[in-house]
């Protein structure tokens, strides 16, 4: 981790943890590597810190703890900053936001919340849409999936084994287009906005260093340039 200092020579290694199945913000290209939006940030904040960047996968669920037992400096990974959170980990100011949505099939006659009923709806294990779906619950009586991975969620639709998947807008509307599904917005509360997660009683100086650079990075239009890179803009 960056918090062992470089009085040894070494360079110092910021160790990030992310969950690369989430186009545009982090995903796998055809030669296993890591990219997106948030890889470029990263990389972005590396440079300027003169950090060599070590990224981890994971799932998406296990990012939190990988912050909280030390095996990651800091978190990307599409993630919402919520006030729930907010309890375990430290968040950066947030760089970017996005709606949710929900995404179906192309010929599917579930075209609103009002619509699920009996149906079965994907979810990530660990995110907001997961918690939002159990909140729907409440009134609608459909069945819910939890899955590892968000790719999962658009094989299981388009294999007819899920009738609805819910994300983040901005990845849902990459793989309506991309994948010729349909789909409809989330008319429930908007999302909190995406953000760097930090171990909550970490390291106070790096934390510094690198809000710094997202608060320099959101002014200096860099972030707006990754945005039109990655078709982040709605
Ligand atoms: N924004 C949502 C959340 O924070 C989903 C993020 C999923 N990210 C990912 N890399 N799979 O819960």
């Amino acid at each position: 981790g960056n918090s062992e200092g470089n009085s040894d020579g070494e360079e110092q290694v910021i160790e990030l943890a992310t969950s690369a199945d989430y186009p545009p913000f982090e995903s796998m290209n055809e030669d296993g590597e890591i990219v997106g939006f948030d890889i470029d940030i990263a990389n972005a904040i590396a440079d300027e810190l003169g950090y060599e960047l070590e990224i981890n996968d994971m799932n998406f669920d296990g990012l939190i703890g990988a912050l909280q037992s030390g095996r990651a400096d800091m978190v990307m990974a599409g993630m919402s900053a919520t006030e729930e959170r907010s309890e375990n980990v430290n968040f950066s100011t947030s760089y970017h936001s996005s709606g949710e949505m929900f995404v179906t099939n192309p010929d599917s006659d579930i075209t609103s919340i009002e619509d699920l009923d009996g149906t079965t709806v994907g979810v990530q294990l660990g995110t907001i849409q997961e918690e939002g779906a159990q909140t729907l619950q409440e009134d609608y009586d459909f069945e819910l999936q939890s899955m590892d991975k968000a790719t999962n969620i658009i094989q299981e639709l388009k294999t007819g084994r899920i009738d609805v998947g819910y994300l983040d807008k901005t990845v849902a509307e990459g793989y309506v287009e991309e994948q010729n599904l349909a789909g409809f917005d989330d008319p429930t509360e908007a999302a909190p906005g995406m953000a760097i997660a930090f171990p909550k009683d970490g390291d106070e100086e790096f934390y510094n260093e690198v809000n710094d650079l997202v608060e320099q990075f959101l002014e200096d239009g860099t972030i707006e340039e990754l945005e039109e890179k990655w078709e982040l803009n709605e």
